[in-house]
């Protein structure tokens, strides 16, 4: 399995997988694959990875900048992350998080922020401490990396390409 950049011969790939990794997930609004197309067309798609065997696109994942009380402060999150169903479980997204961890520690990125559930972004160095939140969600789900510099504490905000 290759983990690459995206290629706009994959835009359309990303799109499918995006909606049907995400199409039974009750916490999903159907949004997913529309945010990643608003994110390329605004210029904040900072990272934009995708699982590659044998020619098919099993996984993508974005990466976005965020503020934290109004500041961008080199900070960005991670997601909409899929996986296509069928090959969920096997490591496929561990991989692409890693990787793109480690292009934002190159880029000499703040840290990683995102909103997700613990038990899936744990084992790749996230974490919570209550001080960083996102509108009333509990603070359990912000989750957080930190690259370079001193932990986050704020309101967390995405890209404008998140606001429905
Ligand atoms: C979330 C998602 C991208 C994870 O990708 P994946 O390839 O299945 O994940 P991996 O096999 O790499 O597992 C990564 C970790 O998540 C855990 N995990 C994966 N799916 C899980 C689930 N449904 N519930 C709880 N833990 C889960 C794994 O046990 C592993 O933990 P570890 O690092 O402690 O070993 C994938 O399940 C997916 O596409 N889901 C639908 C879309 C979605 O919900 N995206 C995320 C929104 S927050």
């Amino acid at each position: 399995m290759l983990i690459r950049y995206e290629t706009p011969a994959d835009i359309d790939a990303i799109h499918d997988l995006t909606s049907i990794a995400f199409a039974p997930m009750p916490y999903s609004a159907g949004t997913e694959a529309e945010i990643i197309r608003r994110l390329r067309t605004s210029g904040d798609l900072t990272i934009s990875l995708v699982a590659e065997e044998e020619g098919e696109i099993l996984g993508h994942v974005a990466f976005s900048p965020v503020t934290i009380d109004g500041v961008h402060d080199g900070w960005f999150g991670l997601g909409p992350i899929s996986v296509r169903p069928e090959r969920q479980r096997q490591g496929i997204g561990k991989a692409l998080i890693a990787k793109g961890l480690g292009l934002l520690e190159e880029m000499g990125a703040s840290g990683c922020a995102l909103i997700g559930n613990p038990e899936v972004y744990r084992g790749a160095g996230f974490c919570s401490d209550g001080r960083l939140s996102y509108h009333d969600l509990d603070t359990r789900l912000v989750q957080h990396i930190v690259l370079h510099g001193p932990a986050p504490s704020g309101t967390l905000r995405f890209a404008p390409a998140f606001d429905s």
